[in-house]
């Protein structure tokens, strides 16, 4: 299988097998940077790094990624570049797609547009073009979530049950991409997934219904409840985060007003004791302390917070190498 100049939009274009190979290449990865291992498989290529939106963990594992493979990366804050002059994705992807290796974009906080926009530079870009989060899935966060899960479960995931859930966030209204990343993702290898959140949360329709058709498919579960304690009960895995409701992402004031309505929805010790005496805490950072998780949760004995984080350089480093 070759996926170079493939395309990495959301996880459910590519199959199966290819996200293997991506894990397993991952892994190589880990223990060539750990061992201090030379690893320059992407020598002397470029890749532009298009960003409408803020980052720590993307941003920096995609550069320090790219540098440690040989190659080099151009960080682009779209609001600087001729984009935020009206600029069309059609030409700024053939045009990039000349002068380098690879593309990247974080669009992720206008509901029914990030994905779109990716789709479109793709459509003329000669060069991959890889989400490093969108509206509609985070793929890049979502298969070092998986790397995670298996480095503590182990490769066979059948039986084991997630809690995406929603919590209670006051900082700024979180994308979508997550939590429907992690359904349509975790459904096709192998997990149970309880998803929990009021119900102005829902999720976007086709995510939901392509977790559904996963689920149906592989034989695992997928069950929706408005309350994080069924999500947690039995749960291997919780990963409670802040989204916004989609229809108030160019309101931040109101969907303020409706979060505030559900204080409630923490992570703390309490809930953590419902799900498995095993369980393990994730997210994908950064976190609401104190409001989507409580300091002793995030800082615990089961938190994986920062396994996870790590692990977003080594699933980064594989695909910009098996795509570019
Ligand atoms: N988890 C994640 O994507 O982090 P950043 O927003 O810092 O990139």
């Amino acid at each position: 299988m070759t996926l170079k100049g493939r395309d990495y939009i959301e996880t459910a274009d590519w199959t199966v097998d290819e996200l293997e190979t991506s894990l397993e290449v991952a892994a190589d990865l880990k223990r060539r940077f750990r061992c201090g291992e030379p690893h320059r498989l992407l020598q002397d290529k470029t890749l532009f790094l298009f960003f409408f939106d803020k980052s720590t963990r993307t941003r920096n594992s995609m550069e320090a990624g790219i540098t440690q493979l040989g190659g080099h990366a151009h960080f682009i804050e779209a609001s600087t570049s001729q984009i935020a002059h009206g600029e069309s994705p059609k030409d700024t992807g053939i045009i990039l797609s000349s002068y380098g290796h690879g593309i990247a974009v974080r669009h992720d906080l206008v509901p029914g547009e990030g994905n779109t926009y990716m789709r479109e530079i793709a459509k003329h870009s000669r060069a991959p073009v890889l989400n490093m989060q969108c509206d509609v899935d985070h793929p890049m966060q979502t298969l070092a979530d998986l790397m995670t899960i298996r480095e503590i479960f182990g490769k066979d995931l059948r039986g084991r049950k997630i809690a995406v859930s929603w919590a209670y966030a006051p900082s700024y209204t979180k994308p979508m991409s997550v939590p429907q990343g992690l359904i349509t993702l975790m459904t096709r290898f192998g997990m149970d997934v309880a998803l929990a959140h009021p119900p102005e949360y829902k999720l976007m329709t086709k995510p939901l219904e392509q977790a559904k058709r996963f689920a149906e498919e592989k034989g695992t579960k997928l069950e929706i409840v408005d309350n994080m304690e069924e999500a947690f009960r039995d749960a291997d895995v919780v990963y409670p985060k802040s989204w916004g409701p989609e229809h108030l992402f160019g309101d931040p004031e109101q969907a303020m007003d409706v979060a505030r309505k559900h204080t409630s929805w923490i992570c703390d010790e309490k809930l953590m004791s419902i799900a498995r005496k095993t369980a393990v805490y994730m997210h994908c950072l950064p976190a609401d302390r104190g409001n989507e998780v409580t300091d002793t949760v995030i800082d615990g004995p089961q938190s994986v917070v920062y396994q996870e984080a790590e692990n977003r350089l080594h699933t980064a480093k594989a695909l910009m190498a098996l795509t570019m």
